[in-house]
């Protein structure tokens, strides 16, 4: 049999996991593990680069993101799972990384200023948020790791850990007889669908706009009722836009095949009503996430 190839991820435990986790990363984790050696673990030194005046959350969320992979299907026969702090390594990687890494490098990564920007209520502009791509490639090239699942807004991240692995390759090339002391990472893109929160942003604990796996069924419906649907459709029986509605997109991912279609025809007709749809969907939603 072949070798299995290596694949590491993390998770920044900031708060709980939300669907947008579930959809996008911790699913397809459970999938990988029939196929890679793998190895997912808890960033909370990454999780500091912005919670650094609220740590508590970080131990809380810990624990809560480690039961949510369990309930989900990580399993810890088959995948290591481990808290990024208890392996110092990491830490002691990145001092040695960022001896070589240009400033530049790391100014340019897109969510640097992007998370800045949406986060105003906190000063980033700090020494650790700046390196924070620097500590995930330290995550990463410590194990040697060929794959990181991630989605398309981590490419960037890892795009610029091949370049720092190059760079200490390169670097070192003499030292070690031409040998490479460390492993370009890949992508391992999914095409898992991009989740809006109900504000029709990305869901994503940054924007406080999060459905979490926990929520019980009152703050399910609360949240879902809140969501912007289609902003084009003004009245009832304007005709809507499904594709354009992220309640469809839930749809998508949560109804049957029937449901879906149906609820594709009425809107485009203007026969079913946001109001109606919201409903649905969060009652959808109750029971899918009833078992976990
Ligand atoms: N940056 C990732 C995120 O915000 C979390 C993370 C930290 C990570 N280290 C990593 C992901 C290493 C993959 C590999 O989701």
């Amino acid at each position: 049999m072949a070798v299995q190839q290596r694949v590491v991820s993390g998770v920044r435990p900031t708060g709980n996991l939300h669907l947008g986790h579930l959809h996008g990363v911790i699913q397809n984790w459970v999938k990988l593990q029939a196929d890679y050696d793998c190895f997912f673990f808890i960033a909370d030194w990454h999780a500091l680069t912005t919670e650094y005046d609220n740590p508590k959350i970080i131990s809380q969320s810990a624990r809560e993101i480690l039961a949510d992979w369990l309930a989900a299907g990580i399993d810890p026969d088959k995948s290591t799972i481990f808290i990024q702090s208890e392996v110092k390594q990491h830490a002691e990687l990145q001092l040695l990384l960022a001896m070589l890494t240009p400033l530049g490098w790391l100014e340019r990564v897109p969510s640097f200023k992007e998370i800045q920007q949406n986060l105003t209520h906190k000063d980033l502009n700090t020494y650790g948020f700046l390196g924070y791509p620097l500590l995930q490639t330290a995550d990463v090239i410590l194990y040697n790791a060929h794959r990181v699942p991630v989605g398309t807004d981590q490419v960037p991240h890892i795009e610029l850990s091949r370049e720092i692995v190059r760079r200490f390759n390169h670097i070192f090339r003499k030292a070690t007889s031409g040998t490479d002391i460390f492993l370009e990472p890949q992508p391992l893109l999914t095409q898992s669908p991009k989740l809006l929160g109900p504000d029709r942003r990305k869901m994503s604990k940054s924007y406080d706009n999060c459905i979490y796996l926990a929520d019980s069924p009152d703050v399910i419906r609360k949240k879902v009722m809140s969501a912007i649907t289609d902003p084009a459709r003004v009245k009832k029986d304007d005709p809507g836009h499904p594709e354009e509605c992220l309640i469809y997109d839930y749809h998508k991912l949560h109804s049957d095949q029937a449901t879906i279609s149906r609820v594709c025809e009425e809107c485009k007709a203007g026969t079913i009503g946001c109001v109606e749809d919201k409903k649905m969907m969060a009652e959808t939603l109750i029971s899918f996430l009833k078992p976990h």
